[in-house]
């Protein structure tokens, strides 16, 4: 049985349309069964729509607290049966006690090479900062933002002179593959934690290995390396 993804997301949802075509491609082997939002205009919507993919939408500032919002999807994730929560560019922080239900079942994205530049503005404070190299991370989620356990990451080299607008496109491009890479390692069960550190569980599957790939001309890494032949 194909793993059941539901997905929450508050923002244009590019990684939404991402995960949604890897999946329709039968990159994937996973169906997306809900798409959520706290924000009726969130373009990642839209992706689900047109996929025929069943939306909840509600806007948080109609509920009384943080909690109230997380039950309510909470719920909503329950009646769908999603194995896991993917969360892609959503902008708020999950309550402790929403974390703890689904413990272990919620990854998240950040474009950052976490543990440096956590929190709301990973890249604009990678460039601030002056770092050579970023990148993106993708991790379990725990009770401390951008914290739990690291499954995969890219690293990004930024160029002399470049600003967060222009090396961005290639931490996404980068986000586009180590997503759906991570997902699938969930839904053949390879994920194993221990204390911090994610394994990998080998398989006697057929793979190609990439370390490196080329964005534009420029070439950025993976870790570990991604497995599925495309
Ligand atoms: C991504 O950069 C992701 O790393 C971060 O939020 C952004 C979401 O972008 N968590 P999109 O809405 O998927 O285009």
């Amino acid at each position: 049985m194909s793993l059941r993804i539901a997905i929450i997301a508050s923002g244009v949802g590019s990684n939404v349309a991402n995960i949604i075509a890897h999946a329709k491609m039968k990159r994937l082997d996973a169906s997306i069964c809900l798409v959520l939002s706290n924000r009726p205009e969130a373009g990642a919507l839209q992706h689900a729509r047109n996929n025929n993919i069943p939306v909840w939408v509600n806007d948080h500032r109609a509920f009384a607290n943080r909690e109230n919002f997380d039950n309510a999807m909470a719920e909503a994730i329950l009646s769908a049966k999603a194995d896991i929560i993917v969360l892609a560019g959503y902008m708020r922080l999950l309550c402790p006690s929403f974390i703890r239900r689904f413990k272990g079942r919620i990854i998240n994205i950040h474009p950052a090479i976490l543990p440096a530049f956590p929190g709301v503005c990973g890249g604009k404070d990678a460039a601030d900062y002056g770092v050579r190299i970023t990148g993106c991370t993708v991790h379990f989620v725990d009770e401390i933002m951008d914290n739990g356990p690291v499954i995969i990451q890219a690293a990004v080299p930024i160029l002399d002179g470049e600003t967060e607008k222009d090396f961005m496109p290639r931490v996404h491009a980068m986000e586009y593959q180590i997503y759906p890479q991570a997902l699938q390692w969930l839904a053949d069960h390879r994920l194993l934690i221990e204390k911090r550190a994610v394994r990998l569980i080998p398989t006697k599957k057929p793979c190609a290995q990439i370390f490196s790939v080329n964005v534009g001309e420029i070439p950025c890494l993976i870790n570990p390396p991604l497995e599925r032949i495309y």
